[in-house]
């Protein structure tokens, strides 16, 4: 497994406790050495647990040898990261082709190459062509194999797929890859073998559909404050339908995280390049853009209709609940903004804190959701993070000065906030 990230550590610990001998292998030295330390550089519940486990079972290594590693594999995974590239909306593929490059010379008896990472539509093909040139002698074949693992449940996620997706036009490398899936398809979990391109294209129109669920239901949302309808009673009816799903139907203050804003700008770039426009999934993009920065308007409004000199708790900052992970986090946009129209911000997020303190600059960390109301005249939820839906909201009331709460999660229920002397602003409900 080269890459020791989100994606490469997960797979490399589950297939490890599928039995399979697995090399995990990343550039970074302090991040081999604090897995050989047994510690795990990511928050995923139950990452360490299992790591461990594979680790003092020799199942699960890790090393910054990627020769050694290399020369002795059946199956080679890239699952190094594909960044979206500043600017242009292209995936960045520089660590995937220096990977591609690293292994080439150590190419021993038959390998399949398989990448994990997500890519842009032909790169398992650009792989093939690169190896060729580079080692016209080996005998190896190139795969995509692109994961659906959602932060915070990856593991889960791994172990219990609703497909394994593989896009391969090799017999051996079939073989092979069914066997390192043996025991997902013994849980009669499918694997689906397709084209390499089809593989490829069907991650970014996953993730993109999800994004445009998304996308829909924060619109329905605004509609439904207008007319006075409640978004969760609408979602409900509508998600009840087989065809539509009840999943990724929540109102929230936008889509972030490190896949589906890179997968979306990806797509659209994929289309515009091959004449085939994805016109529909550009406007899903365009409305989470807007989305996050019209949520600050949206507190100030709340606010009486300015925040300046105003102490603000915001209670979550990761871009989900369970991850430390704050890319693309509605509230890298939404705080600065607040600060620039003059409100004091202080913080609480489980999580949030280890990548936070660097991304949101100028902030005053609180330990708790408590200790960040503590004198404040307004409380916005930006993540519906378990513990913060358990507060008990007199005492929070207690701790503030104001009475403003602002829940862009709908956590709550309006009558109950209301009980507890709030006034109370939440997304696309009558009582908003
Ligand atoms: C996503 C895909 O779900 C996963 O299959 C893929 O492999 C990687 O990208 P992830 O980004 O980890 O996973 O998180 P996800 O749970 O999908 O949430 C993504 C964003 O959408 C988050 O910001 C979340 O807050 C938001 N979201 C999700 C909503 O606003 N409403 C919803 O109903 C669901």
């Amino acid at each position: 497994m080269i890459g020791a990230g989100y994606v490469g550590l997960v797979s490399a610990a589950c297939f490890s406790e599928f039995g399979w001998t697995v090399t995990c292998i990343d550039k970074d030295t302090d991040r081999i050495a604090q897995l050989n330390s047994g510690k795990v550089p990511i928050f995923e519940p139950g990452l360490d647990n299992l790591v461990e486990r594979n680790r003092s079972a020799d199942r699960l290594r890790f090393s910054t040898d990627l020769h050694t590693a290399v020369a002795s594999a059946d199956l080679i995974f890239l699952a190094v990261g594909t960044p979206m590239r500043r600017g242009d909306g292209h995936a960045d593929l520089s660590y995937i082709f220096s990977a591609v490059e690293e292994i080439a010379p150590h190419l021993q008896a038959f390998t399949v190459i398989t990448t994990k990472s997500t890519v842009p539509v032909g790169t398992s093909r650009e792989i093939e062509l690169k190896l060729k040139q580079l080692r016209p002698d080996a005998d190896f074949v190139v795969c995509s194999n692109p994961e659906f693992l959602r932060e915070g449940s990856a593991i889960q996620d791994f172990t219990h797929p609703d497909r394994v997706l593989v896009g391969c036009d090799d017999e051996r490398a079939r073989v092979i890859m069914e066997r390192l899936y043996k025991p997902l398809t013994l849980r009669n979990a499918p694997i689906m073998f397709v084209g390499r391109e089809s593989a490829e294209l069907a991650k970014y129109a996953a993730n993109s559909f999800l994004a445009m669920k998304i996308s829909f239901i924060n619109e329905i949302a605004d509609l439904c404050s207008e007319v006075g309808a409640d978004v969760q009673e609408v979602a409900n009816a509508v998600g009840a339908d087989g065809r539509i799903g009840d999943k990724f139907l929540h109102p929230g203050p936008g889509y972030g995280g490190s896949c589906f804003p890179k997968d979306v700008s990806a797509l659209i770039r994929i289309g515009r390049e091959n004449r085939a426009p994805i016109s529909l999934i550009e406007q899903v993009q365009s409305i989470n853009d807007e989305r996050k920065i019209s949520m600050a308007g949206r507190i100030e409004k709340a606010a009486g209709g300015s925040v300046r000199d105003k102490i603000i708790a915001v209670l979550g900052v990761t871009f989900k609940p369970n991850t430390d992970d704050m890319r693309e986090a509605p509230s890298i946009v939404i705080v600065p903004m607040l600060q620039e129209k003059g409100a004091t911000i202080r913080i609480y997020d489980p999580q949030g804190r280890k990548h936070g303190e660097d991304m949101l600059p100028g902030v005053i960390w609180a330990d708790s959701a408590l200790d960040a109301a503590q004198g404040a005249d307004i409380a916005v939820i930006l993540t519906e993070w378990n513990e913060l839906r358990a507060l008990d909201l007199e005492t929070l009331k207690d701790k503030m000065r104001g009475d403003v709460l602002v829940d862009l999660r709908n956590i709550y229920r309006p009558e109950l906030v209301a009980e507890a002397g709030f006034r109370y602003q939440s997304i696309g409900r009558p009582s908003d």
